[in-house]
């Protein structure tokens, strides 16, 4: 059995290290595709990839690019679909959670609550933005952002413009979001595969700063989630056709649970050492059953 993963990165990356370390004992072979390597080719009305033969496609196809996976990553992606390989996740859940907005959509229309958010994508806009929120202060998001990179705390119009200005891609867009502030709310982090919940955490944002991504602070421990974060979590990801999906969920002073996001190619390193979970076994044990399942389907 053959695991590809759409990659731009290599061995040094914590996920990726830990994903072909466990396929490795597990008996399969695995191997990135770097979608700037790979090509998508139509030929004689065939889809073929780089020439490889049948035989050497992978089995399934893990794409873990994050949220800047760009239009050219896609196209592999849907080549891989069309051939009728197995993707965790899939392209139309890929499309819907590297957008914040159009997961937000999603989630809002499935009746899972969601912050006020107002998608602008010009700086006149946001004064409108601010006054439908209440005003000051608000986030200021890119619709792609990572690793906290590109969110903003904005607390007057002049930080607001100063932000819009330069962040602003204006096809893309930008998100302006009602604040939580740190004091009193939670921050928690949830993993799921295949609609199940195999872990979380929560995290605290750093000193001085509303954040609390992993990558910035390091600061997370073990959570018995309640009933109804477990159930928000696993609506996130259904309703957004994940099957491995990190919901990042909000709750505030009164215990009122958000969605703040949902990530299709979620880090699991500090998961894994606040919690002692494998996750990446499970991620493995995953992909494996779903060339089981097509092969079962088949016959
Ligand atoms: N509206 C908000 N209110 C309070 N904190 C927020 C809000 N939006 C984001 N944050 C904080 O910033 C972090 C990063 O934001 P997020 O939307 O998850 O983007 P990223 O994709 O960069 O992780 C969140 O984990 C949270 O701690
Ligand atoms: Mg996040």
């Amino acid at each position: 059995m053959t695991i590809g993963i759409i990659t731009v990165r290599d061995d040094a990356y914590h996920p990726n290290r830990r994903l072909k370390e466990t396929a490795r004992e597990k008996g399969c072979s695995l191997y990135w595709i770097n979608p700037y390597h790979f090509r998508s080719e139509i030929v004689d009305g065939k889809l073929l990839i780089n020439g490889l033969k049948a035989q050497e496609l992978p089995d399934v196809v893990i794409p873990r690019q994050g949220a800047l996976i760009g239009d050219s990553s896609l196209t592999l992606i849907n080549q891989i679909q069309t051939l009728g390989i197995p993707l965790v996740n899939g392209l139309a859940s890929i499309l819907l959670s590297r957008n914040q907005f159009l997961s937000l959509q999603a989630l809002a229309a499935a009746d899972i609550p969601v912050l006020n958010t107002v998608f602008i994508n010009r700086l006149e806009s946001v004064q409108p933005a601010v006054e439908k929120l209440g005003g000051y202060p608000l986030i200021a998001k890119t619709v792609n952002s990572y690793q906290g990179k590109g969110v903003f705390l904005i607390n007057s119009e002049k930080e607001a413009d100063f932000v819009v200005q330069s962040s602003l891609d204006r096809a893309k867009g930008m998100l302006i979001q009602q604040f939580l502030q740190p004091q009193g709310r939670q921050d928690v982090r949830v993993f799921i595969i295949g609609g199940e919940i195999t872990g979380a955490m929560q995290l605290l944002p750093r000193e001085g700063d509303f954040r609390s991504n992993f990558s910035l602070n390091q600061q997370a421990f073990e959570i018995n989630l309640t009933d109804e974060m477990k159930r928000i979590a696993v609506k996130a990801a259904r309703t957004l056709s994940l099957e491995i999906a990190g919901v990042d969920l909000l709750i505030d002073i009164q215990g009122r649970v958000f969605v703040l996001e949902v990530n299709y190619s979620p880090g699991f390193k500090g998961l894994e050492a606040t919690t002692g979970l494998n996750i990446a076994e499970k991620i493995i044990d995953y992909a494996i059953s779903l060339k089981t399942n097509l092969k079962n389907h088949e016959n």
